[in-house]
């Protein structure tokens, strides 16, 4: 599968035109189902998202696309880093050029309301040509009044569009229940979008701790991640001489604190050792967590935890403090690790496991491994690992040495 990009000025999703830029519903719905899975969205999601977002607005392409300007990267200085100059947009939206599809997808596309399933459902459409050269779908039969109008001019009226995008909503069989579905209960449709709206915007926000203001949602959302609050009043100490004493080899305690850690992603923070999702479906059966050492270490620290009444996500982080004090001793130096004490455990329940599926560990040079060989270098991808886990240059350095 590729990676289902855009190929036509920087648009986020699919190739609006249809696949490799040829029309085919079909086709394009297993691209938008791809592209909208690697955002962990389902198809439901997916369709409120794709017909919710294209009840308003419309696509540009109302000229020549050959006569704009270069692009941001190769425009010139002048241009203030915006790049497209479009020498005929007089200022307003007629002459617009972005996607080169043009028009409006609903009658009108100022209000949200139900006017996409309208439209779509409503009309048998036929593929056509936009002024600037796009293929683009336009309903063979149209009243005038159902007609948007101009985005410049409210005295004209133009066809609505549709993408190939927003086709496969009607033609792939599931998007067309899922779509007959919120057009017999409207609110089901709003609410399914309001939801799947606030995902899309917040979900490479991290936890929910770091929302502000006054409209942060109470209700905790399964793709947030949620991890409740660890302990911090046990014997730190009393848990780590325990783990000191558990016959756990230092390899053992400190590879199984650092698998725990390295799923960390500075991107949208998500994984980590909070949590300690490392001991739940998915990551528990990741090859690059080696199951059945990580079995035998979690079967020992899990009723130490217990027993001092510690999250098994820091006795977890604790274990590494040990191996790594352990092997410092054994060189001849006395060290404490820094330890800071209050990770929760995370439940099956709280964790949408599919979604973890993307944070595998395909490769991590700092246990010198490699799932398979790959077009990548083993040190660009050991450097794409320690950029997604925050590491400055110097924290890098020490991790490695120590
Ligand atoms: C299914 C994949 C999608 C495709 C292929 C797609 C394609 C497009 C295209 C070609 C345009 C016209 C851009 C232009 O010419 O200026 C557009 C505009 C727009 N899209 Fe999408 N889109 C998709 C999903 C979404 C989603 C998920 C949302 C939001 C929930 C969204 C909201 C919008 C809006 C509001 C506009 C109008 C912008 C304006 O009026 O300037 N689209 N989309």
């Amino acid at each position: 599968m590729s990676i289902g990009a855009a190929v036509q000025m920087g648009l986020i999703y699919v190739n609006p035109e249809g696949v490799g830029g040829k029309p085919d519903p079909m086709k394009t719905a297993q691209e938008v189902r791809e592209t909208f899975a690697r955002m962990a969205m389902d198809d439901e999601e997916t369709a409120a998202l794709t017909a919710g977002g294209h009840t308003v607005g419309k696509t540009h392409g109302n000229g020549d696309a050959a006569l704009l300007g270069a692009d941001p990267e190769s425009a010139g200085p002048e241009t203030q880093g915006l790049g497209w100059l479009n020498p005929k947009q007089e200022g307003l939206a007629n002459h617009a050029v972005t996607s080169g599809l043009e028009g409006a997808w609903t009658t009108h596309p100022t209000v949200f309301d139900m006017g996409f399933f309208d439209m779509l459902f409503g009309h048998e459409w036929e593929l056509r040509k936009s002024p600037a050269g796009a293929w683009q779908w336009e309903p063979v039969d149209i009243e005038e009044e159902d007609k948007p109008v101009d985005a410049s001019n409210p005295s004209i009226r133009h066809n609505p569009i549709m993408t190939d995008a927003d086709m496969a909503m009607k033609v792939d069989p599931t998007y067309n229940a899922i779509c007959r579905k919120f057009m017999a209960d409207p609110e089901y449709f709003k609410d399914t979008f309001a939801r799947a709206w606030f995902k899309l915007t917040h979900r490479d926000m991290g936890p929910k701790a770091r929302y502000v203001g006054p409209d942060v949602p109470k209700e905790d959302l399964i793709w947030q991640d949620p991890v409740p609050a660890g302990s911090t009043s046990y014997d730190v100490n009393a848990v780590k001489a325990k783990i000191a004493g558990s016959g756990l080899t230092v390899p053992e305690l400190v590879a199984t604190a650092w698998d725990s850690a390295r799923t960390y992603r500075g991107s949208d923070m998500r994984g980590g050792a909070n949590g300690a999702r490392i001991r739940l479906a998915p990551q528990k059966d990741w090859a690059g967590n080696e199951p059945d050492r990580l079995a035998k270490v979690l079967a020992v620290l899990e009723p130490i935890a217990k027993a001092a009444g510690a999250s098994v996500a820091d006795t977890i982080v604790l274990a590494g403090n040990v191996g790594i004090e352990k092997a410092a001793k054994a060189a001849g130096f006395d060290i404490e690790v820094p330890f800071a004490p209050g990770r929760g455990d995370a439940t099956g329940e709280m964790t949408d496991a599919a979604s973890f599926d993307v944070l595998e560990p395909v490769h991590d040079g700092y246990r010198n491994w490699l799932k398979e060989d790959y077009a990548a270098s083993a040190e660009e991808l050991m450097l794409d690992r320690t950029q997604l886990m925050g590491l400055t240059a110097p924290g890098r350095t020490t991790s490695s040495s120590t």
